[in-house]
């Protein structure tokens, strides 16, 4: 959920609505704006995107300098008017992101105080616990303090208390929360994203922190009780809002600029002329460690384990890596010869940050792969590998997942120089490989899309889709199959191609089409042997190769995808243009939401 919050000059309802557009990617189940007028309470709410909310407000108006609101990804009760913030009980409004995992005790607790709760959400228990301090006699800062000692669980929280003109409420516990400092006026945001229009000086509160904000001043105090101070930085984020340019979709743009988001982000790492890996920041000497520990979420997860192939490969690095919701809870042995890696487009899923948070604790070094440079993951890092993918808005996850890899590719031939894997001659034979994949990506989403056009025509009809890869191409059929599930709500499944015969080969019918991602490389011929499999059982192949690969297969398939020859290295970034364009393609058809997929969002900071 995203959260905005302002004290200002003027009329806030319009503005906070363009803060929520910049935060919509967030969760867009539902938005809500309040604000007080005349020292009372008014809001505004609609279920669905952010421009049934503007419907509203536009027969409906809402005035009023000060206000709170929140664009939500539904947890606890369906995204309806009713469960949207924010929340109201006795004169206290709440806009909430997290979850308050202890609101059923607290609500029997208010209920048996005479609280009447009109939503399912944990949100409303915020307002009414707050508001039973104050009618119970607490001033509203005193009736903050004791609340947030309530509440367990993760949450950012806005508050806005009727009478109170000049002030709102702001804790944090989790999801990120940030004070924007404007010229006699102050912003609460979810991020620096949201603040970019009003300011860019910016205090991140830190976990446990809640604050008093008034329209000059900001007061932090921390979980227990004491007044402290927290750096205000200047965010560099840009104010002016992203374009879909010529595109029909973000996500499709956002296909197109990966030859250079690869090219900006590979240049940090890779120095292109004399074909050698760059130094890096020090605090992860990958000559100092046994092995690394890797965890990520969703595409970054993907991105994970084609990295840990390329360590592996490249360094002789050993690497672990786990989903980050199951690593923050397996309590992990680690030791003194361990380094973590965590990698996150928008660096604040709730799950990877608590990874990262845990291997923190057991002391060991912390490098991110992270886009929003600003964000959590990047502030709690030891080292910083950023991907300079630019700002990603399409939620299916395109240019971060490649720029991803490329981060991923050099730092395993900078360990593998760090760790005396790799000569000067393997490296610069590596180092141009990288090199090329700009060029070969331009040329691969060219060459195929009106193939592929043709081919997501036909997908479209179908409901069950099996995709298979081997070695670095395993991790990429999975990601494949994620960008199906996601935009064109096709059932997908991402197999190893070995693993085909140990069950999901019982599936294989005309019914199912098999994508199979298969570069002319080493294990070629076993994939093709696991095609034959298919193609023996009645199955419908759809084949993404080279044309080596396209000739040696020799085989009658659904249809071939030829892709440029490419350096073994540089196959899982290239071959990913395929795979995304595939499942774009085959949603336009289907007419889905291809930016803003039903249910889901693009940063998940509840667990
Ligand atoms: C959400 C998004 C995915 C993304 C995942 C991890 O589920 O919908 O596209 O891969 O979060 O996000 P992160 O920002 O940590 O990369």
């Amino acid at each position: 959920c995203g959260i905005i919050g302002i004290i200002g000059t003027e009329s806030v309802a319009p503005r906070m609505v363009d803060a929520l557009k910049r935060l919509e990617y967030r969760g867009y189940d539902s938005a809500g704006v309040a604000t007080l007028e005349d020292g009372k309470l008014d809001r505004r709410r609609a279920e669905g995107k952010l421009v049934n909310l503007e419907k509203v407000l536009a027969s409906n108006p809402l005035g009023g300098t000060i206000g709170i609101g929140h664009t939500r990804w539904a947890t606890h009760g369906a995204p309806t008017e009713n469960n949207a913030h924010p929340h109201f009980v006795g004169g206290v409004a709440v806009v909430h992101n997290g979850i308050i995992e202890n609101f059923a005790a607290l609500r029997s607790e208010l209920r048996a105080k005479g609280i009447t709760f009109h939503s399912e959400t944990d949100t409303e228990t915020v307002a009414a616990l707050i508001s039973t301090l104050i009618a119970e006699g607490a001033d509203p800062v005193a009736a903050m303090r004791e609340a947030v000692k309530r509440f367990e669980g993760a949450y950012a929280i806005a508050v806005m208390v009727e009478g109170e003109g000049g002030m709102l409420l702001a804790a944090r516990h989790g999801p990120p929360l940030a004070i924007g400092h404007g010229n006699g006026e102050m912003f609460l945001g979810s991020d620096s994203v949201a603040l970019a229009p009003f300011t860019d000086r910016i205090t991140y509160l830190e976990d446990g922190d809640w604050a008093v904000v008034t329209a000059d001043t900001a007061t932090i105090y921390d979980g227990s009780g004491a007044a402290v101070t927290r750096l205000e930085t200047r965010s560099q984020v840009m104010a002016s809002a992203v374009d879909r340019g010529n595109h029909r979709h973000f996500m499709e743009k956002e296909i197109y600029e990966q030859p250079e988001a690869i090219s900006r982000t590979m240049s940090r790492y890779i120095d292109f002329a004399e074909l050698k890996s760059k130094p890096i920041d020090g605090s992860i000497d990958f000559s100092a460690i046994d092995r690394l520990t890797m965890s990520a979420c969703g595409t970054a997860f993907y991105a994970g384990v084609v990295g840990k192939y390329w360590f592996e490969r490249y360094a002789r690095l050993p690497v672990e890596i786990d989903i980050a919701s199951e690593f923050r809870y397996r309590e992990m042995p680690l030791g003194p010869r361990d380094a973590a890696m965590f990698i996150s487009q928008s660096g604040e899923t709730a799950d990877t940050l608590a990874s990262l948070r845990y291997c923190k604790d057991n002391g060991l070094p912390i490098g991110a792969v992270v886009n929003v440079q600003e964000s959590t993951i990047a502030r709690e890092a030891n080292a910083i590998f950023p991907t300079l993918a630019g700002i990603e808005v399409g939620v299916a996850s395109t240019k971060a997942f490649t720029a991803q890899l490329t981060v991923l590719a050099s730092l395993s031939i900078i360990a593998g120089r760090q760790r005396g894997t790799i000569d000067d001659a393997r490296e610069a034979e590596l180092c141009q490989a990288l090199v090329e994949i700009p060029g070969l990506m331009t040329k691969a989403l060219n060459e195929i899309q009106p193939q592929i056009e043709k081919l997501a025509q036909e997908l479209s009809h179908y409901k069950h889709v099996l995709y298979l890869g081997r070695g670095t191409s395993f991790p990429l059929a999975m990601e494949g199959a994620l960008k199906l599930k996601e935009i064109s709500y096709i059932h997908a499944e991402g197999y190893a191609a070995g693993e085909l015969k140990h069950g999901p080969i019982a599936l294989i019918d005309e019914k199912m089409p098999v994508i199979v991602i298969a570069p002319y490389d080493a294990v070629f011929a076993k994939t093709v042997s696991n095609m034959q499999e298919v193609a023996a059982r009645g199955g419908r192949i759809i084949l993404i190769t080279d044309a080596e690969g396209a000739a040696a297969a020799d085989m009658e398939t659904m249809a071939t995808l030829v892709v440029p020859k490419v350096p073994e290295i540089a196959a899982p970034i290239v071959y990913s243009a395929p795979i995304q364009l595939l499942a774009y393609h085959t949603a336009v058809f289907m007419g889905t939401d291809v930016d803003q997929p039903r249910n889901l969002a693009k940063s998940v900071t509840v667990e």
